[in-house]
């Protein structure tokens, strides 16, 4: 039986392949750890649902230091993938993650389609796991990651590789780094995927003038924060022009009109990311705010604001390559 949740008269859940989310705002991956160290500042059972830390098959130590700098409304990254591994995720954080009432959605990185059919069916087996969300966008490792998200016949390949080992819902994560990412959502969909989260981080550099050195150890790393959020709409309005699936919108989100200006490009929900480093409760006054906008617009229902832009296409560059 489904139920339907309602906060204080305004229905803000939706639907995945028959997994019910409580409401729109989640929390992305590699910003919230496994949510068990965040659970003593946060009511983390109010979220949506928390995209955990990508996950691979053996634990990964990453990129070395510098690995994390501030940018102006921004940060970047190059973390390079450390993880603690899908079987030290299993024995250490799945058993209380499967305690609390909020969704849990594994993200998986691999450096080969085999090491990601390998971690979905081990976890396959698991209780307590709502999805999976798949990273074929990290730009900070040499195998996989973002060759994959920029290659469209492989983002479909793993995508269509996956869907036969799950029933669950499977999310595809794309990068910003290509021509044309509505081509990307267009591939996963044709092949079997139930949304696609929009947008990884953009590839940026930043360069010490003291030393001449890049300030990151891998000289690039992943653009994110308020930085992005422009491009993110962007991406986001493109692929829901591209799809009928849903979308999680990512990108810069900082408070509720942020999260709004998504829900009306055309995401069905969206991901905290960045901002949970400034104010790890953030997206507990997004799901607040949302709903203050709701009774105060006299909107009964937040699918209502689901791609609701009101844009005059005569005059979108986007329709020309649609
Ligand atoms: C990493 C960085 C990202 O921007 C991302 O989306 C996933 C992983 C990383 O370097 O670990």
């Amino acid at each position: 039986m489904t139920t339907v949740s309602m906060a204080n008269g305004i229905k803000t859940s939706f639907t995945i392949r028959g997994v019910e989310f409580k409401n729109r705002v989640f929390v992305a991956s590699g910003t919230f750890g496994y949510g068990d160290e965040i659970c003593e500042l946060v009511d983390v059972n109010q979220l949506g649902g928390i995209f955990t830390k990508s996950l691979s098959w053996k634990p990964r130590c990453g990129n070395p230091p510098q690995r994390i700098i501030e940018t102006a409304s921004g940060m970047l990254n190059s973390i390079g993938l450390a993880n603690i591994g899908v079987q030290t995720f299993i024995e250490q954080k799945l058993p209380y993650l499967r305690t609390l009432s909020t969704r849990i959605l594994v993200n998986i990185a691999a450096s080969s389609i085999k090491e990601f059919c390998d971690v979905l069916s081990v976890l396959e087996e698991q209780k307590g796991i709502a999805g999976y969300e798949i990273n074929v966008s990290c730009p900070n490792v040499k195998e996989g990651g973002m060759s994959f998200g920029t290659d469209c016949k492989m983002t479909a390949e793993i995508t269509s590789q996956l869907r036969t080992l799950t029933t669950k819902p499977l999310i595809i994560k794309l990068t910003p780094n290509v021509t044309h990412i509505s081509e990307f959502a267009r591939a996963a969909e044709s092949a079997g995927a139930d949304a696609i989260s929009v947008i990884n981080t953009l590839i940026g550099m930043a360069v010490d003038i003291k030393t001449h050195k890049p300030k990151l150890s891998t000289v690039t790393g992943g653009l994110s924060g308020p930085a992005i959020k422009p491009i993110a709409l962007a991406k986001v309005y493109e692929v829901a022009k591209a799809v009928k699936i849903p979308i999680f919108g990512i990108g810069g989100i900082a408070g509720t009109e942020d999260a709004i200006e998504f829900l009306l490009v055309g995401a069905t929900a969206v991901q905290i990311g960045t901002m949970n480093f400034v104010d790890p409760a953030i997206s507990i006054k997004i799901i607040d705010g949302l709903e203050n906008y709701a009774r105060e617009n006299k909107i009964s229902n937040i699918s209502t604001l689901v791609g609701a832009l009101d844009a005059d296409v005569k005059f979108s560059v986007l329709q020309s390559w649609l």
